[in-house]
């Protein structure tokens, strides 16, 4: 694909979805699916840095997805452990700052620790921003960011009239990275689960059947050409 010709969206935002049906379809346990899924998201974190792109963001565990098996959520956060310190490798060779949005401190303590020095190893890089979306959840997210901003406001008493869309953005765990251009979802649903809900509000969106840890190169670059194909809105009329 001719990716030279096309324009790059500066924000990709993924919902890397289907590592328990990969799983199923080659009959071995569920936690081997989200290791197959982990070697994607690798492979892809420096597909994406080499592009060129800005921002890419993943959401790989949601504020739901503790309700899952004590087996599959202790399977996830030992991935969680393991990847924590090749992500950081493989973003310091590829000029990537880390960065995790989500509820950290419901982590056990070395998770907080390996989120907190990922973040502080990776944060003088200058190319790609690679977000990470763990323990995360859009409401969740919006609820912290108001109980936030209420503090704030009655500490130094200032005039809730003043808050607007943008410095209430500032208070998201996303504060300073632009909203997504391109929502990509994997494995087929047509919903968002809990993603970046304020953030997502005029993405394009672009789901594939191809599960998650079958996605490569060539899959982004087929969401990149549809992206291209789309014509941008935001309500106006041109
Ligand atoms: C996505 O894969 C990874 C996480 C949500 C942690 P799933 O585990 O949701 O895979 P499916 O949806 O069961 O196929
Ligand atoms: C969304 O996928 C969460 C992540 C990809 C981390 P889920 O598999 O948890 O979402 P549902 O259950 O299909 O809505
Ligand atoms: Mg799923």
């Amino acid at each position: 694909m001719d990716l030279e010709n096309m324009t790059l969206p500066r924000h990709v935002a993924v919902i890397l979805d289907g590592n328990g049906r990969w799983a199923a379809r080659h009959g071995v346990p569920r936690a081997m699916g989200h290791k197959a899924g982990c070697e994607t998201l690798e492979k892809i974190v420096e597909a994406v840095a080499r592009m060129g792109l800005e921002y890419f963001t993943v959401y790989g565990f949601s504020t739901e997805n503790w309700k899952r098996s004590e087996e599959e959520v202790g399977a996830l956060m030992n991935l969680l452990r393991y990847y924590m310190g090749r992500i950081v490798r493989t973003a310091n060779e590829n000029n990537v700052r880390v960065r995790m949005i989500g509820e950290k401190s419901r982590f056990e303590q070395d998770i907080i620790e390996g989120i907190d020095r990922m973040e502080e190893s990776t944060k003088n890089n200058t190319g790609l921003t690679f977000t990470v979306a763990i323990n995360y959840g859009g409401r969740d997210e919006i609820v912290r960011a108001v109980r936030r901003v209420v503090r704030d406001y009655r500490e130094n008493g200032l005039d809730v009239s003043n808050i607007t869309e943008a410095s209430f953005s500032e208070y998201l765990d996303t504060a300073g990275i632009p909203d997504p251009d391109l929502m990509i979802r994997t494995s087929g649903e047509l919903r968002l689960s809990n993603y970046l809900l304020w953030q997502l509000a005029y993405a394009e969106l672009y789901v594939t059947d191809c599960l998650w840890p079958d996605f490569n190169q060539e899959e982004l670059e087929k969401a990149i050409a549809a992206y291209n194909q789309r014509e941008r809105r935001f309500g106006g009329r041109k």
